[in-house]
């Protein structure tokens, strides 16, 4: 398991990886890596200036090497009915290893893990495993999911994570409505605005310096008290060194969620992140998609849609999600679509550090009028409230969320300006 503490500083930059030395690149990539003839915006800086080896990589990671055969063994050979969740990278299965040896241990006893397994045909690959061991190994935080272990065998490359029973952020704000018993309360959803912004703001820290890249609601893993963990760190990036504004990359992430102008120059920093940030801010309390196709074309972009509500106290409340039943702080929503909009700034000198953002957070967690019920149900807008979060155009994949299999589209990530 990792074992720096949130104090220490990484000593190498993770974003200096040599991949010369076996990198496995026939897998390709969707994200990370450039694909020939995809992108004219493949800048000089995204090149390693000093390139770590792959081996450097691996020797000096505090997480453990796991063979591949120990990984079937706690996986139970990856049984279909363990898998938790599948994304741009492969299936991640459920199993359990002994807390001490960390070898394969009895389903239900020991430690849970979640093992993420790259799937050979991925567009995911070699690149983005490794650059997630890179800084998941340095870098330990309440509000990162950790890194436990990894394997590279002949074609394998697995990561081993700790198990966040509550799954995924996207998962409870976009389950399917039918199997929705209860959705994600006003103070649940600002807890975890919370804990999350707490993460970008340790990563942005002077500690750690790095910029996410991905924020997103499936990249926001809870524990079972809603506890909020960053992972999937296989688009995170050094910040710039020295008197330099940015860094230079190629135009990566998920579309509804990057920066305009990292779109538009690929000028990545820290304010990147921050915008996505307001993106995720604005889905807690619309409970719609950051991008929803299946919506009128005038509504296919949230922000876009949400911007004129957000910027007036009266009208925020008709875009409320409507599966909070009117339960939520009016003051407090009010305050958090302030925020949200500060946070989506088209000039990026505009948002707030997410240090600022994490205060503003704090101030709202315990808000005298949390939860109580408006006189009047809230008006729905055109746009329907969360009704537009469960028409899924797109590609369904099962997932588990709680007990319940339910089906989600996928929003992920990939090059932006392919
Ligand atoms: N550590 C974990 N504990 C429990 N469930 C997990 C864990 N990591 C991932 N999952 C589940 O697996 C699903 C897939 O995760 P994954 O990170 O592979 O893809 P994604 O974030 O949904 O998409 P993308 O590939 O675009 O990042 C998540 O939605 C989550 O439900
Ligand atoms: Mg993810």
């Amino acid at each position: 398991m990792g074992n720096c503490s949130g104090a220490e500083v990484k000593t190498e930059s993770p974003s200096h990886i040599g991949f010369a030395s076996g990198s496995n690149s026939k897998h390709g990539s969707k994200k990370g890596t450039v694909l020939s003839g995809s992108s004219r915006r493949v800048s000089a800086s995204s090149v390693p200036l000093t390139p770590r080896s792959e081996g450097e990589i691996l020797s000096s990671s505090t997480s453990k090497s796991f063979t591949f055969s120990e990984l079937r063994t706690a996986t139970r050979n990856f049984r279909p009915d363990s898998v938790l969740g599948e994304g741009g990278f492969g299936a991640v299965f459920k199993g359990w290893i002994d807390e001490h040896s960390f070898a394969a241990a009895k389903p239900g006893t020991g430690l849970v893990i979640a093992v993420k397994k790259l799937n050979p045909e991925s567009f995911q690959g070699h690149r983005e495993w490794l650059t997630e061991v890179s800084y998941l190994s340095q870098l330990s935080h309440p509000n990162l999911v950790k890194l436990i272990g990894y394997c590279l065998e002949d074609e394998q490359r697995l990561l081993v994570y700790e198990f966040m029973p509550r799954g995924s952020l996207e998962n409870h704000l976009f389950r399917s409505e039918e199997l929705v018993l209860s959705s994600l309360s006003w103070s649940l959803r600002m807890k975890i605005a919370l804990g999350a912004a707490r993460g970008l703001a340790f990563l942005h820290s002077d500690k750690a310096k790095v910029i996410f890249r991905d924020f997103k609601t499936s990249n926001v893993l809870l524990d079972s008290t809603y506890n909020a963990k960053l992972s999937d760190f296989g688009l995170a990036k050094d910040g710039p060194s020295g008197s330099k504004s940015h860094v230079s990359t190629r135009v990566m992430g998920t579309y509804g969620y990057a920066a305009p102008e990292y779109l538009s120059t690929g000028h990545l920093t820290a304010k990147s992140d921050v915008y996505s940030f307001g993106v995720v801010l604005v889905e807690l309390l619309t409970g719609q998609r950051a991008i929803d196709k299946s919506r009128p074309s005038e509504e296919h972009n949230l922000v876009e849609w949400a911007k004129p509500h957000l910027a007036s106290n009266r009208r925020v409340i008709r875009i409320m999600d409507s599966r909070l039943q009117g339960r939520y702080s009016v003051a407090g929503a009010q305050k958090t679509a302030g925020l949200a909009l500060q946070c989506l700034s088209m000039q990026a000198k505009r948002r707030p550090s997410m240090d600022q953002v994490v205060i503003a957070l704090e101030q709202l967690q315990d808000a005298a009028d949390m939860e109580r019920t408006p006189k009047t149900e809230p008006r729905s807008s055109g746009r329907g409230g969360s009704g537009r979060a469960h028409n899924m155009p797109r590609r369904k994949i099962s997932v588990d969320v709680g007990n319940a299999k339910v089906a989600r589209p996928r929003l992920a990530a990939s090059p932006l300006n392919a």
